[in-house]
């Protein structure tokens, strides 16, 4: 059924027009902001006449037409559009409207973020800025003059490089830009502020030396040097692995505290979540530097991939995010333990994509429907999307996949291009087929590899039969088998033997010989396809891929799936006894320290999201009951080995180095455990008390966010105490307090929404408290009462008029109610149903409310 409101993949059409330049006029000021556009538009047929832009919140003063001003009978106005006749084959149009960037606390278009205005254009913000084609294949060269006070604002900044500066009249200034790229609107950035400023350069290949600066508020000048040093090893990076170099005399960061999102690509003006810029060992964790280097890396990356070629529609959205995903995942593995990134990057897949894929929202990496677009910047896009980039890259091999990459560019540089038109480079670079891969871009949903395997013992010869399967999702009845690589180890004594096997249709048989006894099966190696698994494994087998395979992400998930097992049967039986067998096989991976934080990886348990997603629909309390159990039963089981390590690491020197993060990695991981036995409980003060690392201060705190370690509260208060004025470290703050285990948790909450610190309007902060709970409190977030349900639909519904997409991302936790056993999901119908009857629903809740319910 085609739906009002919703847009269609099928129904695109090229734009009757296009703008080749627009000359854009800034003056800035908190409540009256003045724009001016001058755009030379064409058309693109002779048919066309009448053009229709968009525009939102927008408030019209006045539109030119070849420079004679149109009374209001020669054009049209209302809530999203400005419409009008063009008549002639060329011609200029100036538009010239007003906005409100103080009130704007959407922190789309044009906005406040403390003393500074910045801009949001991604995905349709541009239209709250001035009426345009807001569309990504309408490609422009883009001038833009910002005019403000001289005092408040000595930086102002935009896309490419400064052309003209100078003093105006009232202690004003202004600086032109001119970006010499075509550019779809959303790629569009200003910046007006006062900063502290790090500045350094970068010499590429070729030759071009290029100006670096990151803009930081005043005070945190220091906490860039880590973005620095990440941005020149991306830049590195991409002319070494794909020969891609900048091509800008100049590339700017901003770090902001009011950002929706991680960060954004701006042509030459990344603007960025404050908290993937600033890093210093005090207030940034060994994770945190982890992600500032991967999203300045991503961030960077977009330049070819997402700015140079970029989307025809924001269907193609995964054109650049997958893509782009793939590109900083494979930065950071280069860069770090690639075992330990992958690890993570699955870890994602399995407790957060898997589900949105089976839930009401599910949809294929390359949506065909959209109601509203900043809903789709999803796991599936975005992670997915990746995952179909890295089966390309392992059908293909390195290089090929390189030639590849070398070809979409040589086709389509300067270019908004579809999905399609990237697989179809790869597939004629490498001279294979890719019609059934294409698949994966249209089909959502988790498919389920069943794994069967015989062994005859006379002929020595191994068989695997394999079949494919995807359950209906929402948005899919019918789903059709997928090319799936699927990477294999056959281990045994005589040697382990790796294999690409290519899945293509719902069932495939394949045939090894040469055994004198069965090998095990290592399956899945590299995760090579987000795919679930459905194979009974002894547990003498996930033993012998433990200690065996080559690839070390196989003897992690082996590791992973002896525990998931274990869960499995603690829920299902009362009175089972977790077999001491358990801790022999986990106690061997504690003495092999090469390294220690892939160690640490092996000893974390699945988390809770994971878990749901193998179990479900289920009673979310005995999830984590089962878990406590299996995590006192290990703590009991191996206290002496891990107090040992935890010993021998605990006054290591602070380091930034692969060596010392790791250490850090498996002495708090070691911590973790130790906190279960009260005898313990003074290594947590101790370790809070002595930290000299926010790494360490963080985990100490962590590990005793429950009601039984009597000291933190009186540590969260002296942790408040030091970091009262520090943002980034109070949202930490924040999450911690939501993480609490104690039943008076619904009194701390409301504590703290009126906590003076606490404000909905920044989304860090906001997330900070509400995401976390919802995400990191189980417990109490799916309490019997209700009560953790209610409070997360009390933010959402306050949320809804402050920031529509801050409360559409909040509200996941709710929609996938099906995940748990039927009193829990009337229970989150009825707060979902009491947020749908808002008035002022936001189109962003409302999309998923309609889905959900
Ligand atoms: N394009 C940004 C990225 O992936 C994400 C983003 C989307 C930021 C929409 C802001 C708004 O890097
Ligand atoms: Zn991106």
């Amino acid at each position: 059924m085609t739906e009002f409101n919703a847009r269609y993949l099928k129904d695109y059409l090229p734009s009757d027009f296009s703008i080749n330049t627009i000359d854009l006029t800034f003056e800035l000021d908190d409540n009256k902001t003045k724009v001016t556009s001058v755009m030379s538009i064409s058309k693109n047929t002779s048919e066309a006449n009448k053009i229709i832009l968009n525009g939102e919140q927008l408030k019209l003063i006045a539109v030119y037409y070849n420079d004679t001003a149109l009374n209001a009978s020669e054009y049209q106005v209302d809530d999203d559009s400005l419409s009008f006749l063009i008549k002639d084959n060329e011609c200029t149009v100036k538009i010239v409207t007003e906005i409100d960037p103080e009130n704007n606390t959407s922190l789309e278009g044009l906005f406040k973020s403390g003393g500074a205005f910045c801009t949001q254009c991604e995905a349709e913000g541009f239209r709250r800025i001035t009426y345009y084609l807001d569309r990504p294949d309408v490609m422009a060269k883009f001038t833009t003059k910002v005019i403000a006070d001289k005092n408040l604002y000595p930086y102002l900044l935009s896309n490419g490089n400064k052309i003209d500066s100078g003093d105006l009249n009232n202690n004003r200034h202004f600086v032109t830009w001119e970006d010499p790229f075509l550019k779809p609107c959303y790629l569009f950035a200003l910046v007006a502020g006062d900063f502290d400023l790090l500045q350094d350069s970068y010499k590429t290949t070729s030759g071009r030396d290029v100006r670096l600066e990151i803009f930081v508020d005043k005070g945190n000048k220091t906490k860039a040097h880590h973005a620095m040093a990440s941005l020149k090893h991306s830049m590195r990076w991409d002319e070494d692995t794909f020969g891609l170099e900048y091509d800008l005399d100049i590339y700017m960061i901003v770090a902001v505290d009011f950002f929706n999102m991680g960060a954004m690509e701006n042509k030459g003006l990344n603007v960025f979540n404050s908290k993937f810029v600033l890093a210093d060992k005090e207030t940034a964790t060994d994770t945190d530097y982890f992600n500032v280097e991967a999203v300045i890396a991503h961030e960077y990356f977009h330049n070819w991939t997402g700015n140079r070629v970029t989307c025809r529609d924001w269907f193609q959205l995964s054109l650049k995010e997958g893509l782009t995903v793939f590109r900083d995942q494979q930065f950071s593995a280069d860069m770090h333990s690639a075992a330990v990134t992958r690890i993570k990057n699955v870890r994602v897949m399995r407790a957060q994509q898997f589900s949105e894929d089976a839930g009401p929202m599910s949809h294929p990496i390359r949506p065909e429907k959209v109601v509203e677009m900043n809903n789709f910047y999803t796991l599936t896009v975005y992670e997915k999307g990746s995952e179909v980039i890295r089966m390309l890259h392992t059908l293909l091999g390195k290089d090929k996949f390189r030639q590849g990459l070398d070809l979409y560019f040589q086709r389509f540089d300067g270019q908004a291009v579809t999905c399609d038109d990237f697989v179809t480079a790869m597939a004629d670079a490498a001279k294979i087929d890719l019609i059934l891969f294409k698949r994966w871009y249209s089909q959502s949903g988790t498919p389920i590899v069943k794994v069967e395997e015989s062994f005859n013992t006379n002929s020595g010869e191994y068989q695997i039969n394999l079949s494919q399967l995807t359950l209906p999702t929402k948005d899919q009845a019918t789903k059709y088998a997928l090319h799936i690589p699927i990477a294999i180890e056959l281990i045994n004594n005589e040697g382990t033997q790796s294999h690409l096997l290519e899945l293509k249709s719902d069932n495939q048989q394949w045939r090894f010989s040469g055994f004198h006894e069965k090998p095990t099966l290592g399956f899945l190696a590299n995760f090579s396809a987000p795919v679930k698994v459905d194979f009974e494994q002894s547990n003498s087998d996930l033993a012998i891929i433990m200690t065996s395979a080559k690839d070390k992400f196989l003897r992690w998930d082996a590791g992973q799936k002896l525990f998931s097992n274990t869960i499995s049967q603690i829920i299902t039986d009362t009175n089972y006894q977790i077999p001491a067998e358990l801790i022999d096989i986990l106690a061997t991976q504690l003495c092999d320290n090469s390294d220690p934080a892939l160690i640490a990886e092996q000893f974390t348990l699945p988390n809770f999201h994971e878990l749901v997603e193998q179990f479900k629909p289920i009673n979310p309390i005995k999830l984590v009951d089962a878990l406590d159990k299996l995590k006192l039963f290990i703590a009991k089981g191996l206290e002496k080995q891990l107090l040992s390590i935890y010993q021998a690491l605990a006054d290591k020197p602070y380091l930034n180095n692969a060596q010392s993060i790791g250490d850090r990695a498996l002495k708090n991981m070691s911590l973790s455990y130790l906190v279960l036995l009260p005898e313990h409980h003074d290594l947590v003060k101790r370790q809070y008390l002595t930290s000299d690392n926010m790494t360490d201060a963080l985990a100490a705190l962590q590990s005793s966010a429950t009601q039984t370690v009597e000291s933190f509260d009186a540590m969260m208060a002296s942790f408040e105490q030091r970091w009262e004025n520090t943002t980034l470290v109070m949202d930490k703050w924040f999450s911690l307090q939501a993480a609490y285990k104690g039943s008076n948790i619904f009194e701390r909450l409301k504590n703290l929404t009126e906590h003076s610190l606490f404000s909905l309007k920044n989304p860090n902060r906001a997330r900070s408290l509400i995401g976390a709970f919802a995400q990191n409190n189980s417990r109490y977030f799916h309490c019997e009462t209700g009560r953790g349900y209610q409070f997360l639909a009390d933010q959402i519904c306050s949320l809804n008029a402050i920031n529509p997409q801050v409360a559409s991302r909040l509200i996941t936790a709710l929609i996938q109610y099906q995940d748990f056993d039927e009193y829990r999901q009337n229970l989150m119908k009825s707060q979902l149903e009491r947020i749908a009857i808002l008035p002022n629903l936001s189109k962003d809740l409302k999309e998923k409310l309609d889905a959900a319910l």
